[in-house]
């Protein structure tokens, strides 16, 4: 693109905001190097600091920096870009506790102070639900946090075994390579101390993945198999129910945030029938089934499915019926208006028949649980017209990262 007042190719009227974008953006294409300042964050963790304009994204930077950033890609309408210099630092900024921070993909916020990152996801999730989701107005938001270390429970470990050695790490941020670890101090300590254990049990030519789940009394699962590594059902306590699971099911990770969870989606409310959706091996069914007469727990995966029904069975609760099967092939056995529904996706949020379907059923309260919130702002968007928000609660389950769970609880609009 030319470098003369006005791309003679654009059909943006000359002199609009859009004829200045465009020339903007043809400038961004010949830079490398920039000074900027870190506006915010957004919904992620990255910074966002901006050239003409354009925004620039800037993993692991802070609002109030001013920094020399290399581009790593330019778009017409937005760059990407990583830290040469910290010309200034922001607020709160702090030197990362952890030595692997910056090379390891695992954690995106530990240069900043861990009340300050709470503050800045709490506004970014805003930004976002506002922005995508069109909601307007002040949001009823309440904030839960809890410890900001030795908090993760579970974890998905990847080996290198390529340069002869056994390395046994996290994924790098924008690659598969693997960054070993001996240490990793958002673990729960059970876990964090089989690091150093961990290479003299994998052998080359052994699983690339390592999943690995830490349950009542130190009990150790692991998938797949490993010889010297236990892989069986292990029990967590939340609350006053206890589930069994293993480390191939999904399960939250942050163990002493679980109880405030299961506490804030499952809610006060009680009655006749309930439905639990992305059901796992059943956090939400099983206080459901104490709450309501009849509960219907679906979920995809076999094998958590198949715990959720154990589960059910442990605790006695014949009203609990799990459905082993795809919403997406489940959903219309939905009845019309039902009284209760939970929802609790995978980041991909609710899949564009799932969400028709659940808006012709309308039931009367819907509680989504969610862990993206860009994908929760799309949903809540299509379900705006019929729900209306009784309240968001965010819920930092993933300290030292950009994401956060949101439970939005919400009511059928009355007609007239
Ligand atoms: C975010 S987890 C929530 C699990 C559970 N609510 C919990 O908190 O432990 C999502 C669950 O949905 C399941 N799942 C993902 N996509 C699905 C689909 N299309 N149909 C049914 N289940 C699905 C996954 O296996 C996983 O157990």
């Amino acid at each position: 693109m030319s470098d003369t007042p006005e791309n003679p190719t654009s059909s943006a009227p000359p002199g609009s905001r859009d004829s200045q974008r465009e020339r903007a953006g043809a400038r961004l294409a010949t830079l490398d190097e920039l000074e900027v300042e870190v506006e915010k964050l957004i919904a992620g963790g990255d910074g966002l600091a901006r050239f003409e304009g354009i925004p620039i994204f800037i993993p692991r930077s802070a609002p109030g920096d001013r920094l020399r950033v290399r581009l790593v890609e330019r778009r017409p309408d937005y760059g990407r870009a990583e830290i040469l210099e910290i010309l200034e630092p922001g607020r709160g900024r702090r030197e990362p506790p952890c030595p692997f921070f910056g090379r390891c993909g695992g954690c995106d916020l530990q240069h900043l102070e861990d009340d300050l990152q709470v503050e800045l996801k709490v506004a970014a999730v805003g930004e976002t639900l506002r922005r995508l989701g069109g909601l307007g107005g002040k949001l009823p938001v309440r904030v839960v946090a809890g410890p900001a270390w030795g908090y993760r429970m579970r974890a998905q470990f990847h080996i290198d075994s390529a340069q002869g050695a056994i390395g046994v790490g996290y994924h790098s941020r924008h690659s598969n390579e693997v960054i070993p670890v001996d240490r990793c101090p958002v673990l729960v300590p059970e876990l964090e101390s089989l690091l150093s254990t961990l290479p003299g049990l994998l052998s080359e030519g052994g699983p690339r993945r390592l999943d690995l789940l830490v349950g009542e009394d130190d009990a150790l699962s692991s998938a797949p198999v490993v010889p010297g590594l236990p892989h069986g059902e292990v029990k967590l306590q939340v609350g006053d129910l206890e589930y069994g699971l293993d480390a191939r099911c999904f399960f939250q990770a942050h163990r002493q945030l679980l109880p405030a969870l299961v506490e804030v989606a499952v809610g006060r409310w009680s009655g006749e029938e309930a439905y639990d959706l992305y059901a796992g091996v059943g956090l939400f069914s099983l206080p459901l089934a104490s709450k309501y007469k009849r509960v219907t727990a679906v979920e995809g995966d076999r094998v958590a499915a198949r715990f959720a029904r154990r589960n059910a069975r442990a605790h006695r609760l014949g009203q609990l019926e799990v459905v082993s099967r795809a919403i997406e092939g489940w959903i219309e056995e939905l009845p019309e208006n039902p009284e209760r529904v939970i929802v609790d996706p995978p980041r991909s949020g609710l899949s564009r028949r799932v969400r028709n379907v659940l808006g012709a059923k309308a039931p009367t309260r819907l509680t989504y649980v969610s862990c993206h919130a860009g994908t929760l702002a799309r949903d809540l968007r299509a379900l705006s017209e019929l729900y209306s928000i009784e309240e968001l609660v965010l819920l930092d389950l993933f300290p030292q990262t950009g994401h956060m769970e949101v439970v939005a609880q919400l009511v059928r609009r009355t007609e007239g």
